[in-house]
Parts: structure tokens; sequence; C-alpha cells
């Protein structure tokens, strides 16, 4: 069994210098998005003690420019070069600098702050998340796709330049918050949970007519439309599989997934002894992204009081890889190993979009994805290039899959 070197540091005198300091910088990639946006509330709460760089925004200029204001930011970037005029005549008669374009973006992860808030959704975030690291920030990593399209590259750039990664997906987070680093040996396994997501209880026929809107609209959590969709098809849980790969010195086939529908347990750890350690709190993505500003210390978040009285009762279910075929995917591709999880990535990524689109229907999404991995080209990468070149090819093939069906 291949046991992964972890890229977390669990100890605080492991930190940075500017990581004591009492007042930190932040950037925050995605501002405008559902985990920025709640990334925002909890800096503008304390102002004390967070001072913020650089927000950046894909195409929404007119939140960007209202984030940066309110924050007192010192840059806001726009994806879409296209927006740079309108950007500047938002923030016209303010000091804040403007940019935009991808190149922007890539230097928005480069430009010094303690902590980096990397929370664009999809593989568009790796470059950034990139910089990030290499410049050897704190990256409180919301954005899953880019370890798993580039897992042990991304991991070895986080050691390279001495960066930390605290995750902040809740159940990663979660298992962060109860993992033994120092006694790896003890820990026999990791239990993600899942919600399930909206279809949870559909047959395979009614998921075969389930629209955007009803994909989007989850039960537990608000979130971005690509990640609620991923959530629908439980593909979500398999790139988080892949994850906790990434992020914690366990081997494969010690992580598992049970579905708990009322999203109070965020995860679990095993250990040796029979103990399980879990985290617990109301489905409320500030409690993460808290976790992550203020580690290795905490800091207050406005999420809402857990109380388990008034919950009563919590359940637990085993995952049906019948009705959602996309966790078996992810499970093969971690096996796999290679390019495999990058093309399922890139491929998820392109039948989403198709979806959202309406261009395809629900069942469809895994449909793409598994076709594209039975296609072939999944030999180890070599190199970050390797990553970008073997995304950018199974994106086009998922666009002919999607064009054939
Ligand atoms: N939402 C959650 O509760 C949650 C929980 C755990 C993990 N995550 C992960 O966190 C990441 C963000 O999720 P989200 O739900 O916050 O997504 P979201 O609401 O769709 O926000 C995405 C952010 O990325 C920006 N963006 C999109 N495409 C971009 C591009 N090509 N270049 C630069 N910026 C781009 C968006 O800008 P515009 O607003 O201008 O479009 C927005 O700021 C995802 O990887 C997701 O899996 C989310």
């Amino acid at each position: 069994m291949a046991v992964v070197s972890t890229s977390l540091k669990s100890a605080p005198e492991d930190l940075p210098e500017a990581w004591h300091q009492e007042r930190r910088s932040v950037s925050v990639l995605g501002s405008t998005g559902s985990i920025g946006c709640n990334t925002v509330d909890l800096l503008a709460r304390n102002p004390d003690a967070f001072s913020v760089e650089v927000l950046t925004g894909n195409r929404n200029v007119k939140l960007l420019a209202e984030q940066a204001v309110r924050l007192k930011a010192k840059r806001a970037v726009v994806a879409d070069e296209s927006l740079y005029g309108e950007l500047k005549s938002l923030l016209s008669g303010t000091n804040i600098a403007c940019a935009a374009g991808e190149d922007a973006i890539i230097e928005a992860g480069a430009h010094p702050s303690d902590i980096l808030v990397a929370a664009i959704v999809g593989t568009a975030g790796l470059k950034p998340t990139l910089e990030g690291a290499r410049r050897g920030a704190l990256v409180a990593l919301a954005n899953k796709e880019t370890l798993v399209s580039a897992g042990a590259l991304m991991t070895q750039e986080v050691k390279n330049g001495g960066a930390t990664l605290i995750p902040v997906d809740s159940e990663h987070s979660a298992i962060f918050q109860v993992f033994d680093f120092e006694r790896v040996q003890a820990v026999s396994k990791i239990t993600l949970t899942a919600s399930g997501g909206p279809f949870r209880e559909k047959s395979l026929d009614e998921m075969q007519a389930m629209t955007p809107e009803q994909a989007v609209a989850h039960p537990n959590w608000d979130m971005g439309a690509k990640i609620s969709v991923d959530s629908a098809t439980m593909m979500n849980k398999g790139l988080e599989m892949i994850e906790a790969f990434h992020l914690f010195p366990v081997p494969s086939e010690a992580i598992e997934v049970l579905v708990h529908p009322q999203s109070v347990i965020h995860s679990m750890v095993s250990y040796v002894d029979g103990s399980v350690l879990a985290q617990l709190g109301t489905p409320d993505m500030r409690t993460p992204i808290a976790f992550a500003l203020a580690w290795p210390k905490r800091m207050s978040a406005p999420s809402e009081t857990l109380s388990l009285a008034d919950i009563g009762t919590l359940t637990f279910e085993a995952p049906d890889t019948v009705r959602f075929p996309a966790l078996r995917l992810a499970r093969e591709c971690l096996q796999t190993g290679g390019a495999a999880p990058t093309v399922m990535n890139a491929a998820n990524e392109v039948a989403v979009a198709a979806f959202l689109g309406r261009k395809i229907g629900f069942l469809d999404i895994a449909r793409v994805v598994e076709k594209v991995l039975d296609e072939g080209g999944l030999e180890p990468l070599s190199d970050l290039d390797a990553v970008f070149a073997i995304d950018a090819e199974a994106r086009l093939r998922a666009a002919a899959v999607i064009d054939r069906l």
C-alpha cells in the first residue's frame, strides 16, 4: 500500500515568521464566489486581525469593486479583460489598483500575502494557487480541483516553496482537526461524510429528467453552481476522496465515504484502538474558513450554534455507486493514479458546464466522464506542463463525446 507524505504542517513552531504576527495579510482568489463571499464576510468582521492585499473575480466586477472598497484592499483583479474599463471606473477615486486578464490573476497568487485563500472554481485556479505555494504562503485551499488535477506535483511545489496547505473543504477541515499527524500509524481509516445531495432518494429514471435548477438546489449547503452539480452527481465526494489522499498520509484504501444527510458530522478519523474522532458543526462554510484563517489559533465565526437536541437524530447510509457512478469512477481514478484524476476532473468540468447549459441530461455527466476515461491517455504525469496539456486534451475529448451523444 502506497502511503503519501503529508503536505500539511501540524506544529505551530513550523510556521513562517509572518504567521506569528498579530495582523495577517490576506489575498482572496475568487472573492466574488460563494466561498469568496463567506471569506469576505469574516474579513470584514475582523479588520484588526486581517489586512487585505488582492481580491479577484472572473466577471462580477460590481461585487468585486464593492468588496475591494469595503475591505480596503490594495488591488482588485478581474479575469475577463474586457471588463477592465468597468472595474477601473467603479474604483475611480479610490487608491485601489486594478488589473485584468489571466496573467493578472496568476500575479495575484504571486503577490505577497501571509494567507492566500484559493477559492476560484475549477482548474482555472491551478496556476495562481501554485504561485502561492511557490512563495511559501499559507494556502487556505477551497479549490479542490487543483489537488485532483495536479495532486502530487502541487504538494511537491508546496514542500519546495515552504508553503502550508490548510484545507477549507469542510470534510478535510474536519479531518485536519482530528488527525494525529504525530502518530500516523495509529490512523486506520478516514471517513468522508456526504449529504447525498438533492437526488439522494431519486431513482435513476427520475434523475434522468432532473434540471439544472433542481441539481443546484442543495438541501444543506448554499454553494456555487459547479460544486452544487458535483454534489448532486456525488462527483464532489469523488473529488474529495482524491483531495484527501493528497492532504493526509493514508493509503487510498483507507479513505471511505459515508452518506450522512444532516451534514452535522463533517468527517471522521478512525484509530487502531477503535476510537473514532469527528468534528461536528452546523453546515456553514464560515466555520472551516475561519479555522483556516486563524490557524493555529481560533477565531469566532457567526455560524449558528449546533444544537444536537434540536436535531434529535443523525442518520447514516452506505453510498450507492449504481445511482451515483461518479463515485465509482473517482475511486478507480484514485487507484489508477497518473493522469486519470486530471482527465476525470477536466471531463467533469466540461460535462457539468454542458449540463448547466442544457446540452446534456443529468445522467450524461458521468457517462461523458467515463467515455473520456475509457479512451485512455492516463499515463503518469511528468511535470506541470503535462498536467495542462492533458487537461486541455481531455476537455476537447469531452466536448467531442458530448457532440456525439
Ligand atoms: N461553495 C462551497 O460551499 C464550497 C465548499 C467546499 C469547497 N468549495 C470549492 O471552492 C471552490 C469555489 O467554489 P464556489 O462554490 O465558491 O464557486 P463559485 O461560487 O462559482 O465562485 C467561483 C469564483 O471563481 C471565479 N472564477 C470563475 N471562473 C474563473 C476564471 N476562469 N478565472 C478566474 N476566476 C474565476 C468566480 O468569479 P465570478 O464571481 O466573477 O464568476 C468566483 O469568484 C470550488 O473549487 C469548490 O469545489 C466550495
